[in-house]
């Protein structure tokens, strides 16, 4: 990604003899398996508040402290957690099947990372522990959609109604508390939440112990295994603009191997990083075969040699192993090594040589996985152009990023009404990438075409330069995180279904979204 230019207060990270840091090149590689995430189905049933003669599922889930065995070598990272682990458990739910989430915060009464208490929302008069679980990518009603400034302190829990009224999807839970989600990210607080329905069961897939969740996030930690976020170095305003961790964490580990058999897998990637994006490669050569992305199956699968992810994209893929018998081999992000896979010899299961493996090698994916139907550009009763605008602060020499040129506090703009189509411009004046995430909604690419910045910035003039770019083969179907390209205009439609209120967007780079890269919107009533 491009740098943040002119930053003058970027990641003041000074090693301190007495709290050396941890030089990840140091550790030894792949001598951890890579955790599975335990998976959380509602046992319960009970009668829905909301509607008392409906009976949907319940679920009672944690935040607390976890010491979490990061390596081998490494004492356990004392980290924050959803029932006790990191990543927390994978939610698995159906579609048409409601849940009801009692997240519970048990976790202490000071932060253990730098809070800046100058951010908007996260003021001196404010408890420095808040929480807000968000599902990222659910379409659900405002009051369960964890809303910034809705949180909840230690010993309050927070009653959230899931309704999955929508397509079976990877998605995501993390917390989105005001002003220190970056915080309460990096710390932990983030799993799957998973959406399965009949449309995707009929699909033959690697199901069971052959489908592996796979969260990867960058990190820094000190030499005492203890997680490390940079700060400014002034004391009352610790917020920096970007988080580059120096070592990758697969499912909670650094450096983890995954014993595999000869065979297809199907493996949902989510980058849970707070700045970076990963380029995924493997040191074979392996492909990847994407079947699905943010919200859902892609039409078709796309072989590809690299995959990209920006922050909170979700890609569903399916690897075959099956021509790598005996092998071992690396995933890679940009050129460095994040975790290891050794396939098996044929006709050994996997944890027990004894007992022959599970299937036949030969795995076709279907070549028609759903139909995504294109919504026309006419159908949008409102076109939204937006800008994402970077400025220095003169005074502070601090960076600020703004969506259109407005604050968190500035007056609702954004007001779709329910059951319309509206197309938004993104129009990105900035030389970064921000991955620009809208709540409640699931939509589509148009195109992406670069502007002449300085003539729009400097005369207000906007044109094209070029021609529009179609979306890559990953970005075909159903998304609700989407990178915009600097000096680019994205251009998304958004059908808003669902329930009106009041709702997100933002750029899902951690550190902006805290610093007023993140609005309101509000549905109107239809
Ligand atoms: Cu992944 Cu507003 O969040
Ligand atoms: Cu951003």
């Amino acid at each position: 990604m491009a740098s943040m230019p002119g930053m003058s207060k970027s990641s003041a990270r000074k090693e301190s003899p007495a709290h050396p840091w941890l030089h990840p090149e140091k550790l030894t590689q792949f001598v951890d398996p890579l955790p599975k995430p335990s998976v959380l189905h509602a046992t319960e049933q009970r009668s829905n508040p909301l509607d008392p003669s409906q009976r949907i599922g319940y679920l009672r889930i944690e935040m607390r402290v976890a010491e979490v065995p990061v390596h081998r070598d490494l004492p356990p990272a004392r980290m924050w957690s959803y029932n006790g682990t990191v990543p927390g458990p994978t939610i698995e739910t159906r579609t048409g099947q409601p849940l009801w989430v009692d997240w519970v915060n048990q976790l202490p009464s000071d932060h253990f990372l730098p809070v800046d208490h100058t951010l908007c929302g996260a003021g001196a008069d404010l408890p420095r522990v808040r929480t807000a679980v968000h599902v990222h990518g659910a379409n659900v009603p405002p009051e369960s959609d964890g809303f910034p400034t809705n949180w909840q302190t230690p010993g309050q829990t927070y009653r959230a109604i899931y309704p999955l009224q929508q397509d079976a999807a990877t998605l995501w839970y993390h917390d989105h508390a005001m002003g220190i989600e970056r915080l309460n990210q990096y710390a932990g607080l983030f799993g799957f939440f998973l959406i399965r329905d009949a449309q995707e069961d009929a699909q033959p897939m690697p199901a069971g112990e052959y489908e592996i969740p796979l969260v990867l996030c960058d990190r820094m930690f000190f030499a005492d295994g203890q997680l490390h976020y940079p700060d400014s170095g002034d004391p009352d305003a610790p917020w920096v603009p970007e988080v580059y961790g120096d070592v990758v964490m697969a499912n909670g580990k650094i450096f983890p191997y995954l014993e595999v058999e000869p065979r297809a897998y199907r493996f949902r990637l989510l980058n849970a990083s707070n700045t970076r994006f990963f380029r995924f490669t493997f040191s074979n050569n392996l492909h990847w075969t994407q079947i699905g992305s943010d919200q859902g199956l892609l039409p078709a699968p796309v072989q590809l040699e690299a995959l990209s992810l920006a922050c909170a994209e979700r890609a569903d893929v399916v690897l075959d192993f099956s021509q790598s018998a005996g092998q071992r081999f690396t995933l890679i992000n940009q050129s460095e090594p994040v975790m290891e896979f050794r396939v098996k010899p044929p006709g050994i299961a996997v944890g027990s040589p004894a007992q022959p493996a599970s299937s036949p090698s030969s795995f076709a994916v279907p070549q028609t996985l759903r139909i995504v139907e294109r919504i026309p550009e006419s159908a949008a009763v409102q076109t939204r152009r937006l800008t994402l605008n970077e400025y220095m602060n003169p005074k502070t020499r601090v960076m600020l990023m703004l969506l259109n040129g407005k604050y968190w506090h500035d007056e609702v703009t954004e007001t779709p009404r329910l059951n319309t189509v509206e197309i938004w411009e993104l129009v990105n004046t900035t030389q970064d990438l921000h991955p620009i995430h809208l709540h409640l909604v699931r939509f589509q690419l148009l195109d992406r075409r670069a502007f002449d910045v300085d003539d729009f910035l400097d005369y207000g003039k906007f044109h094209y330069v070029g021609d529009p770019a179609p979306p890559e083969p990953g970005e075909t179907g159903w998304k609700d995180t989407i990178p915009a390209h600097p000096e680019t205009v994205t251009r998304i439609i958004i059908p808003f279904a669902g329930f009106p209120g009041r709702y997100v967007w933002h750029c899902h780079l951690l550190e902006h979204a805290a610093n007023e890269m993140m609005r309101p919107f509000q549905v109107l009533t239809a």
